[in-house]
């Protein structure tokens, strides 16, 4: 089983993806940790990556693409695996369905989670993260039981460096042109499948739930 998560920046694919992962017992992708955890290793990936992440700009297919081929094959993904945040254009996309009879799996559903643009912001530029495990958090609507302490791992939560107002302006821009054409084109495969992502997380929750029963 392969799902996918679609929607702009600061939709709630990663708040969302830690309840589907636990419950439907899916191996978690996303291409945006992953190309983090480079970054702060300072690997030659993340040497590449960093400049486009900064500047809120998608990093060249050709960088990602492999990274997701690759941990796709690995033997934990043949239960299944949830995709977060790739693909993020349609040549990427392209790229998925013809790697994807290699590993004899198909893209069940893609849920694209849509949310307002004056919330995203609000959610973008109060969100904390955990540097130890990844977990979201928000100082209003997510906050942790201890501040700046991760609820699942005691980690320290920090604010992701494109989370500033400008990065985040500029992110939202990329997805109107360069993500949101997969919308048009996971229609016309028949598996979009589209989420209210202005309720509360919960709400959110329940409403994936359905939508994945469901196969
Ligand atoms: P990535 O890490 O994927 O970032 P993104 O797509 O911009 O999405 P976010 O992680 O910002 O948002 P989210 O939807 O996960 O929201 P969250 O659940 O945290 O990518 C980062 C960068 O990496 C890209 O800009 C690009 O440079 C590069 N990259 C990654 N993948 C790539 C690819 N395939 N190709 C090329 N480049 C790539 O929630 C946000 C906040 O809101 C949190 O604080 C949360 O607590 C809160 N919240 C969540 N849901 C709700 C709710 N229902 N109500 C109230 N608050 C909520
Ligand atoms: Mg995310
Ligand atoms: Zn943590």
């Amino acid at each position: 089983m392969l799902i996918i998560l679609l929607g702009p920046p600061g939709a709630g694919k990663g708040t969302q993806a830690e309840k589907i992962v636990e419950k439907f017992s899916l191996v978690y992708i996303a291409t945006g940790d992953i190309l983090r955890k480079a970054v702060k290793e300072g690997s030659t990936l993340g040497r590449k990556a960093r400049e486009y992440m900064d500047q809120g700009q998608l990093v060249p297919d050709n960088l990602v693409v492999e990274i997701v081929r690759d941990r796709l094959m690995e033997p934990d993904c043949v239960n299944g695996a949830l995709l977060d945040g790739f693909p993020r254009t349609v040549d990427q996309a392209v790229f998925l369905e013809q790697v994807l009879p290699d590993i004899e799996t198909q893209v069940d559903r893609v849920l694209l989670i849509e949310v307002d643009e004056n919330e995203l912001i609000e959610r973008l530029t109060g969100r904390r993260v955990c540097g130890d495990c990844g977990a979201s958090f928000h100082v209003k609507y997510k906050p942790p039981r201890v501040r700046n302490v991760c609820d699942q791992c005691g980690g320290d939560l920090y604010q992701r460096d494109d989370d500033s107002l400008a990065t985040v302006t500029e992110r939202l821009e990329v997805y109107k042109n360069q993500t949101e054409p997969l919308v048009e084109f996971y229609e016309g495969r028949g598996v979009l499948e589209k989420i209210d992502g202005n309720q509360d997380i919960d709400d959110v929750s329940d409403q994936i739930n359905s939508a994945l029963e469901k196969l």
